[in-house]
């Protein structure tokens, strides 16, 4: 029995609505893809894949793909853009905790946005690397804990009802030190960069808006807010409003990430 069931259904919920920001994380996507040196004829896993915006990205360079995440709604529009995409993925749905593959499947395992939600590091980092080939690469993008997205995390813990007991904050794993420390010894060849992902927006008000009703555990906390405590919910709205406005420009929310890259031992 996994002691964080409910917190994966909970995160499920939440993540259902996130479809339309396929749009904004595109991007970054090919980014990811081309910092893990990606080639045509590797096998490949993209971890929480969402929409399937790394999967299929990959899978047009000619690599064969395969991609997993916990949420159905997803997956539904994943499969929906590799059919468009005219490419063959293999979508499987489930738990970077609990992978569903053999010993050293994989020729590289990337990740964006989407491993570092998983409520135990060690446990998800483990399956990760149990199923990438000794010589394989691990690629993964994620949200510093300084800068805005990682902001917004503790933004919207401080509004939350505490998580279980063991839960570990997503933007630790945009930490370069806790990064380092975590893939240890049974990686070598590290190797981190930087990018920016760029939120359309007419103003703070409307990445707000457009935020609320996609990103997942924002999603949550909006909805138990709004049936239970409209002062809290504006506070939220309020602090929310004057984080994006402090990288707000040109008619976008700048969002940079941390790409990590790694070479399993
Ligand atoms: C921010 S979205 C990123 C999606 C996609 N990789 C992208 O870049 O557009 C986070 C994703 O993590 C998935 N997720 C969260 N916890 C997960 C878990 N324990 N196992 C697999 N997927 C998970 C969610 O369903 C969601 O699709």
């Amino acid at each position: 029995m996994d002691p964080f069931e409910g917190f994966k259904k909970t995160q499920k919920e939440g993540w259902a609505h996130f479809a339309p920001l396929e749009a904004v994380t595109s991007r970054p996507a090919a980014h990811l893809v081309k910092f893990a040196g990606l080639r045509g004829g590797q096998k490949v896993l993209d971890v929480a894949c969402g929409t399937g915006v790394v999967a299929v990205t990959a899978a047009r360079l000619g690599a064969r793909v395969t991609a997993l995440d916990l949420t159905p709604e997803l997956l539904e529009r994943a499969r929906e853009n590799a059919r468009i995409a005219q490419v063959d993925i293999e979508f499987h749905e489930g738990d970077v905790e609990q992978l569903p593959f053999a010993d050293a499947t994989f020729d590289v395992v990337l990740s964006q946005f989407g491993h570092m939600f998983a409520p135990q590091p060690a446990v998800a980092l483990a399956q990760m690397l149990r199923v990438l080939k000794p010589g394989g690469t691990i690629a993964f993008s994620t949200w510093p804990p300084d800068l805005m997205t990682g902001r917004m995390f503790a933004l919207i813990a401080r509004y939350s009802p505490p998580p279980p007991p063991g839960v570990a904050p997503p933007s630790q794993w945009g930490d370069r030190n806790v990064i380092r420390e975590r893939l240890g010894s049974a990686v070598r060849d590290i190797t981190f960069d930087t990018g920016t992902m760029l939120a359309p927006a007419l103003s703070p008000q409307h990445f707000r808006h457009a935020t609320e009703k996609t990103a997942g555990p924002l999603v949550k906390l909006v909805q138990m807010l709004s049936a239970g405590d409209p002062a809290k919910l504006a506070d939220l709205r309020r602090e929310d409003e004057a984080l994006a406005a402090e990288y707000f420009h040109d008619n976008a929310v700048h969002q940079d990430y941390l790409m990590t890259r790694a070479v399993r031992n």
